[in-house]
């Protein structure tokens, strides 16, 4: 007998999967499949939540950019079954595109807040658009109790537990620590893209990140540990979008410990991967 979690692919069939659910708690992890260790963790912990738990698979195409990786974004649909059958997931939503967004779909979600804070939304103006209308419908489709999303997108963490209390979505949206590999670098779909040389740079962005906090703790000047630690990204070989610190809750900028808590956030490209971390102080 097999326990493979059931795979629903229109809004009917999840509609009718999710029926029988609704006598216990739902947790929801949203992802775009390609699952790593990082995905599994909030598995585990969606489970320690909720007597059920949904996973969604669903590459957005509303997120990326004409210019991104839409196209060549792994797509792992059989491995990832096998991993989320091996932690009794009860269901998968994988909805087609045309489920998703069939034709004449005309509605979209516009955040602002921390949507707007100059990290994530300058370099890709599009995402966070693209992300608040897939995460809405999935709210509204799921019906969750819980929704679990990893901290490595800190930005979108903050902008979905906004959204979700502006818009009374009902759910209660969890943030999961960074899971990371034995060298610091942050887990990610996307690693898989690092050739063997840029994989073994990848780390510098969560040493840095480290120092820093450090120093910032110890009471070296925002300013300064900020821009020693770009020009250490940059020597390491990285184009950098940004190493900021932020405000953890509002994303504001902040100049000093007192105006804290303070999250640092680094985006940065090694070849043509784009990387995201971030840590707290
Ligand atoms: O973090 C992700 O994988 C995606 O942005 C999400 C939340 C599943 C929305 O497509």
């Amino acid at each position: 007998m097999t326990n493979r979690p059931q795979v629903l692919r229109t809004v009917a069939a999840l509609r009718r999967a999710m029926a029988p659910y609704r006598k216990a708690d739902i947790a929801l992890v949203p992802t775009m499949g390609a699952l790593h260790a990082g995905h599994l963790k909030l598995v585990t912990e969606a489970k320690k939540r909720a007597r059920r738990v949904v996973v969604s698979i669903f590459v957005n195409p509303t997120q990326f950019a004409p210019t991104e990786d839409f196209g060549s974004y792994p797509r792992t649909l059989e491995a990832d079954m096998k991993a989320l059958t091996a932690l009794k997931v009860d269901a998968v939503w994988a909805p087609t595109a045309a489920a998703m967004y069939p034709e004449g779909f005309a509605t979209r979600v516009a955040p602002e807040g921390a949507a707007l804070a100059g990290l994530e939304d300058k370099f890709r103006p599009h995402f966070f658009g693209g992300v608040a209308t897939v995460v809405t419908k999935l709210f509204t489709q799921v019906q969750p109790d819980f929704a679990l999303f990893g901290q490595k997108d800190y930005q979108q963490l903050c902008v979905v537990t906004q959204m979700a209390s502006d818009l009374d979505l009902g759910v209660k949206v969890v943030g999961i620590p960074t899971v990371r590999e034995k060298d610091g670098l942050a887990m990610s779909s996307r690693n898989v893209y690092l050739s063997e040389a840029e994989r073994a740079v990848a780390p510098t962005l969560y040493r840095v990140l480290k120092a820093s906090a450090q120093r910032i703790k110890r009471g070296e000047p925002i300013e300064m540990v900020m821009e020693e630690g770009a020009g250490e990204i940059r020597h390491a070989g990285f184009a950098l979008d940004y190493l900021e610190a932020r405000h953890a809750l509002s994303l504001k900028p902040i100049a000093s410990v007192k105006d804290g808590p303070i999250r640092l956030l680094v985006a940065a490209k090694i070849g043509k991967t784009r990387l995201i971390d971030n840590l707290g102080v």
